[in-house]
């Protein structure tokens, strides 16, 4: 009997700081408006304090997930984070995560694909399940984008926000799960959109921190063109290779980068706002931490058996879609029970 990778579970964590529009009028030069009208974000998360990195609401997420699935942390057999702004260049977040839950029976890596990370983790680690390796594996998207976004940047520092979200993987013989994918990168746009210094063709120096190459660097509107273009294609490709219609689809789960995008490819596709996962004004983009973000947020509208397209694009450039056959019906909410 086939074997697939379901989602059986979902975990989230953001920040409890909410930077508001209204803030960042004092920082940069922008307003409330025109943040809303060309993005559609209201406001975001922010973790504050000394020493805490992007392992600190990783570890809160899959803790959450955990509790909700009544899963032993040592039953875990693999842990992937996909992240862009680790707590180091080595060791893997991924690790320091396992250990802060303790997973101490998983192997643990970190996968780098900017924001589309989420779905090629999420690809990865679907095969371990689908080989018939291993029965629990869990994916985390998480990132803290304040500790590499220039706050004097005004076209860049009001998209971005930090969070955290993950899912567990188990095997499904009923047809459920990740169905299908299309993942795609190229190299050829690593100058629109990337971090200038501090890897090890440009290492850190006096004159890059001056020059301030510390930070994500983007050239928007390129990189605007390339995703609404990329990503409406990957999913549109997924939508007809499976047959599926608008009638068929439950939710478009798309990266929350700009809602225009998001919008551009719900056309494309031809699925109505009401089908669009959405909660970009109140997180910004995250980077690899959207997609698991809008599953937790949606959870207790989804029923086993619904189709959802993921779908993502990001810097690399990397992109992609997929298939994603919903297997549980809502449990409870703990916090309204
Ligand atoms: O998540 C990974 C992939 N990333 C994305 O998908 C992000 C894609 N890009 C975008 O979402 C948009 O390009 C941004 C939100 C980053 C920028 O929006 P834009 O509409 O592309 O702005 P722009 O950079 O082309 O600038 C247009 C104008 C400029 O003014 P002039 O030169 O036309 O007078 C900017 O100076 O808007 C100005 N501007 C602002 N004005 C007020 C740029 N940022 C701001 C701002 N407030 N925050």
């Amino acid at each position: 009997m086939k074997i697939t990778a379901a989602v059986t579970g979902v975990g989230s964590y953001v920040p409890d700081y909410v930077l508001t529009n209204a803030e960042l009028e004092k920082m940069v030069d922008t307003t409330d408006e025109w943040i809303t009208t060309r993005t559609g974000i209201k406001e975001r998360r922010i973790l504050k304090g000394e020493n805490q990195g992007t392992s600190v609401m990783g570890i809160k997420a899959v803790q959450l997930l955990l509790d909700k699935t009544g899963t032993n942390a040592t039953d875990i057999d693999l842990l992937i984070c996909a992240t862009t702004t680790p707590d180091m260049v080595f060791p893997a977040t991924a690790n320091i995560i396992s250990a802060g839950v303790g997973a101490a029976n998983a192997f643990s890596f970190d996968m780098q694909a900017a924001c589309s990370g989420f779905l090629f983790a999420l690809a990865t680690g679907a095969q371990y399940i689908q080989s018939g390796m291993y029965r629990k594996v869990i994916v985390v998207g998480a990132d803290k984008m304040s500790s590499i976004v220039d706050y004097t940047d005004r076209a860049n520092c009001i998209i971005f926000g930090d969070g955290a979200g993950c899912v567990l993987l188990e095997p499904s013989t009923d047809g459920l799960g990740l169905l299908d994918q299309v993942l795609r990168t190229d190299g050829t746009g690593e100058q629109y959109l990337y971090q200038k210094a501090g890897g090890s063709r440009r290492p850190p120096s006096a004159e890059t921190v001056a020059n301030r190459e510390h930070f994500l660097y983007q050239e928007g509107a390129t990189v605007f063109k390339f995703a609404v273009t990329n990503m409406a294609n990957v999913a549109a490709q997924v939508m007809e290779r499976n047959h599926l219609t608008n009638d068929d689809v439950a939710f478009l789960v798309p990266h929350q980068a700009n809602k225009r995008i998001i919008d551009a490819t719900a056309n494309r596709m031809g699925v109505g706002p009401e089908k669009v996962m959405l909660n970009i004004q109140r997180y910004g983009n995250t980077t690899n931490g959207t997609i698991p973000l809008c599953l937790a947020d949606y959870e207790q509208q989804l029923r086993k058996g619904d189709n959802l397209i993921l779908a993502a694009f990001g810097g690399g450039f990397t992109w992609g879609s997929i298939f994603l056959k919903w297997a549980y019906d809502p449990k409870p909410d703990p916090q309204t029970v």
